[in-house]
């Protein structure tokens, strides 16, 4: 294997968070942070040093990586703020609970007739840093984000993109069953602001190998050199 993340710091995100509703429940989703995990994997067979902030899964991380376990949406905001400027890349492949309960009971709530809960919108990790990068005008770390979609593949990676101003945004389609969440498999398209490339449905650790791959592009592509322009002596 290419050891071409050697020297690099690969941040990634994965599974799902835990949003509590009493000491017992909780809000969640169906990620099992198998995406994120073969991100991690990848990233390490590359020769990267990895940091994994993971939410609440079943899975043994890597080893090699240096893993933070997170549960809320606020936890893995304040792990990955505190890391982020030590990563040359960035891949955010977390299900991240949209909402967190606004007045959390601290007993067990009672079984009654019907139930409300009051939902207050937890802050965007992705769009967060994507406003920190370009504040500080810098171009690293390549910034990748996922986007979970059932409907308008394109159209919503694209608008994800420009909003989160982020490089790219791997979108998968995760109405479909046999990939995306809870699959070892995935079928993904990675969108950039120039380019469109479907990745064919495969394992998750060679659809992770592909993102990899796409990031170091980016990360050239961002480097490269701005051909001299035609001074009026060369004429
Ligand atoms: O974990 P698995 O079972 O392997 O499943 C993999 C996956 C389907 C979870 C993964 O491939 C995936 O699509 N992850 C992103 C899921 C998601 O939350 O998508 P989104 O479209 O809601 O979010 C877009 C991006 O913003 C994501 O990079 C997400 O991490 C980020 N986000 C979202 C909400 C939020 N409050 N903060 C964020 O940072």
């Amino acid at each position: 294997m290419a050891q071409d993340l050697a020297g690099e710091t690969v941040l990634i995100t994965a599974g799902p968070t835990h949003e509590p509703i009493d000491p017992v429940r909780y809000l969640s989703n169906r990620s099992s942070g198998r995406m994120g995990y073969a991100l991690a994997e990848a990233a390490l067979r590359r020769g990267a040093k990895v940091i994994l902030v993971s939410g609440p899964t079943a899975l043994q991380p890597p080893a090699a990586a240096e893993t933070i376990f997170v549960e809320t949406a606020q936890q893995m905001r304040t792990a990955v703020l505190d890391r982020w400027e030590q990563a040359s890349f960035i891949i955010m492949a977390a299900a991240v609970a949209d909402y967190h309960v606004k007045n959390i009971s601290p007993e067990k709530i009672k079984r009654k007739a019907a139930l409300e809960l009051q939902l207050e919108p937890n802050p965007d990790i992705l769009a967060d840093l994507g406003s920190l990068r370009h504040a500080t005008g810098k171009r690293s770390p390549v910034l990748i984000g996922f986007a979970a979609e059932t409907e308008d593949l394109l159209e919503n990676a694209r608008s994800k993109l420009t909003r989160k101003r982020v490089d790219a945004i791997v979108v998968n389609d995760v109405a479909r069953t046999g990939i995306g969440f809870d699959s070892g498999r995935n079928e993904v398209t990675i969108v950039t602001p120039s380019e469109v490339m479907a990745v064919p449905e495969a394992g998750k650790l060679e659809i992770a190998q592909k993102i990899l791959e796409a990031a170091l592009r980016i990360r050239q592509q961002q480097v490269a050199p701005v051909p001299a322009s035609t001074s009026s002596a060369d004429l």
